[in-house]
């Protein structure tokens, strides 16, 4: 489905040239699958991401949505009736195929799911949580820089502002991640911990690293297809040995592999400022961490992106 009146010369280009400035077209994926019914809390939680990605944009926009069959008509209707209301076009609306984008990743997920996963085994539910490692694979060779997201976030800024990030990407930058905003590095890094007690891994975010979240992702597609680099780093040697050296066992999927590769390559991810991905779950905080969780939790500075993991609603204003 293609909406807008835009030719497709635009297209290659990624550019739309208005009478005073080119527009760039921001590409948004994102991943929405198991709509059971229409009273779903995805599609609530996707109606919210939505109308805020909306409310705030004036920018051509390519939104991404993986799904499978059986939830493409919902999401593609509540797709028409958000944009409908609030007069919006879209320069494209893209319905990809989530089994098929799972293939793609396959090698990545068999791999990670050793490491990064609670139960591994579930290949198809796993490979929902390493999509992001193949997702220069899955997306057309036209979209060269994407922000991928979760769906249970709100915006409360122009999502533009967070593309301008890509202008602070070096050469060799592929991703950009906010931080995790609470203790669960710090909680299974223990092991390593004990052997480097002065090391900022693990550490709240204002004055350590305490890992990454993959909840809102910028992504150099063309960076990542061209690198070398990265692609050794998703293979089965290289996760054995960085695992290894941090006595490491995730359950988080993509994310953990993030943390990993920001402290073992710094140069490969851009930290964002946690204002772009302000996490508001605090199931960790009725889990052992009562007194720290706040140090972790620590955000200053004007929300742009809420994100209500763990199913925390987001604060209506
Ligand atoms: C950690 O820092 C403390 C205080 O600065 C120091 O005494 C200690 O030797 C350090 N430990 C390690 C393992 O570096
Ligand atoms: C894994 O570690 C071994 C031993 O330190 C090293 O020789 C090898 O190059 C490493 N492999 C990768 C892919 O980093």
């Amino acid at each position: 489905m293609k909406e807008g009146n835009f030719s497709l010369e635009d297209n290659e280009l990624n550019v739309i040239h208005n009478s005073t400035r080119p527009l760039p077209i921001i590409y948004v994926w994102c991943i929405v699958v198991k709509v059971e019914d229409n009273n779903n809390i995805l599609l609530r939680n996707f109606r919210i991401f939505l109308k805020s990605l909306l409310f705030h944009s004036k920018h051509p926009l390519s939104l991404n949505i993986l799904t499978e069959d059986k939830s493409k008509a919902r999401v593609d209707f509540l797709v028409s009736v958000v944009t409908t209301k609030m007069g919006y076009k879209f320069y494209e609306i893209i319905f990809h195929n989530i089994e098929d984008a799972s293939d793609k990743v396959r090698p990545i997920t068999e791999t990670m799911q050793l490491y990064f996963s609670s139960v591994p085994g579930s290949y198809y539910s796993d490979s929902l949580f390493y999509i992001s490692l193949g997702l220069h694979n899955i997306a057309p060779s036209y979209h060269h820089k994407v922000i991928l997201v979760d769906i249970d976030i709100k915006f409360e800024t122009d999502i533009i502002k967070l593309y301008e990030h890509f202008t602070e990407f070096h050469v060799d930058t592929l991703f950009g991640l906010a931080p995790e905003l609470s203790p669960v590095y710090h909680h299974m890094l223990w092991k390593w911990k004990q052997i480097h007690p002065n090391s900022s891994f693990g550490e709240p975010s204002y004055k350590g690293f305490s890992g990454l979240n993959s909840g809102v992702m910028l992504m150099n597609l063309d960076n990542i297809r061209k690198s070398e680099e990265f692609n050794n780093c998703i293979t089965r040697e290289y996760i054995d040995n960085v695992t290894a050296k941090y006595a490491f066992k995730g359950h988080l999927g993509d994310q953990d592999f993030y943390t990993l590769l920001a402290v073992e390559k710094p140069h490969l991810i851009k930290i964002l400022s946690c204002t772009w991905n302000r996490q508001l779950c605090q199931w960790w905080k009725h889990h052992g961490y009562m007194d720290e969780f706040n140090e972790f939790a620590r955000c200053d500075g004007t929300v742009n992106i809420y994100h209500g993991n763990c199913n925390t609603p987001i604060p209506v204003k």
